[in-house]
């Protein structure tokens, strides 16, 4: 009998693990990531991509624009902290990259603050105050504003909307794109506007059935 236990025992082990694992393991299949990984096309850069090459060369090279970090914006703009504390922009790192892919650039280019800029996210022991898409994720970076806050100083501001929204579009391009459609883009731009952000209906009914996430 012993001898039998010391088979079936790891074998009824191994079987539970297989039974467990498997459909975890398809599940997080993610075909995407698969896609993104494989891909040999130059990394994503949002804020260049945005801006077009020769406006974001000369606006970094002038060394007005540095990437701060959250903790300075949250000195002055408390409203907006505490209205985005379920913005999944703000938890993205730790949700879907931490793990496994920190050390991925084609997973920190969409889901960090700055990387691939001067100033920007390099690594998690270098940059650790720049992970997630923070504040300057979208609007760029913001040492210049923090020197003359009446000043506007973003590069991707709301005195230049049609920047955010390439900024928007280059991170949620064709293969990471479930968050919104061309059809409900406007509106869902418009939430991002306030503190705390609204989702249009439509996008939350998309995401309830699973066609849009
Ligand atoms: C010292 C306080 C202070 C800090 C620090 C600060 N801001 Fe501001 N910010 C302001 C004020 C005040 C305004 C409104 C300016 C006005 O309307 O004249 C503003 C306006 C803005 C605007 C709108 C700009 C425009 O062109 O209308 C954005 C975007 C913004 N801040 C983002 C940020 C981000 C991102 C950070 C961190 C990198 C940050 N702020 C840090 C005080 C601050
Ligand atoms: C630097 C890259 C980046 C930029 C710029 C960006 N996003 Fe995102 N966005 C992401 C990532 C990454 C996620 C996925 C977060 C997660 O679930 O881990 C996301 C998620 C979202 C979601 C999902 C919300 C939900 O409840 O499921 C919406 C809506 C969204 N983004 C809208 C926008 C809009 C509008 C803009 C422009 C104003 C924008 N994003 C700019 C990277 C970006
Ligand atoms: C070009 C920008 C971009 C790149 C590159 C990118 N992502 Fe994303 N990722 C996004 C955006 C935008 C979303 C949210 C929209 C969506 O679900 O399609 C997202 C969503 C995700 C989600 C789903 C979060 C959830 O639960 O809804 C995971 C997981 C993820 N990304 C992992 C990765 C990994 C791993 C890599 C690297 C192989 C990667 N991403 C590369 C932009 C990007
Ligand atoms: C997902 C992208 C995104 C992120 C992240 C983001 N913003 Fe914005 N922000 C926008 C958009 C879009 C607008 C509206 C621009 C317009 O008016 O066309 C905006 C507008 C603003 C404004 C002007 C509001 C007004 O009343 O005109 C301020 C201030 C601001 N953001 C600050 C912040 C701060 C602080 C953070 C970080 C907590 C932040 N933003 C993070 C996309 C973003």
């Amino acid at each position: 009998m012993p001898a039998l236990n010391r088979v079936v025992g790891p074998s009824f082990f191994l079987l539970l693990v297989a039974l467990v694992a498997w459909p975890l393991a398809v599940s997080a299949q993610d075909q995407r990531i698969e896609d993104e990984l494989n891909d040999l096309s130059p990394v994503v850069i949002p804020l260049k991509e945005a801006l077009g090459d020769l406006i974001f060369n000369e606006a970094i090279n002038s060394g007005e624009y540095e990437y701060t970090g959250n903790l300075k914006c949250r000195l002055c703009h408390r409203d907006f902290f505490k209205g985005r504390k379920r913005d999944p922009h703000v938890h993205t790192f730790k949700k879907s990259i931490k793990k496994k892919y920190y050390n991925e650039a084609r997973c920190l280019a969409c889901h960090t603050t700055g990387y691939g800029v001067k100033t920007g996210f390099t690594s998690v022991k270098k940059t650790p105050k720049l992970v997630n898409v923070q504040c300057e994720g979208c609007h760029g970076p913001g040492s210049k504003h923090i020197k003359n806050v009446h000043g506007g100083g973003f590069l991707a501001g709301p005195d230049n909307p049609d920047i955010i929204k390439k900024m928007c579009h280059a991170c949620h391009n064709s293969r990471w794109s479930k968050s919104f459609t061309d059809k409900n883009f406007e509106d869902v731009y418009d939430a991002y506007a306030a503190p705390e952000i609204e989702l249009p209906v439509a996008m939350l009914y998309g995401q309830a059935m699973g066609t849009i996430h």
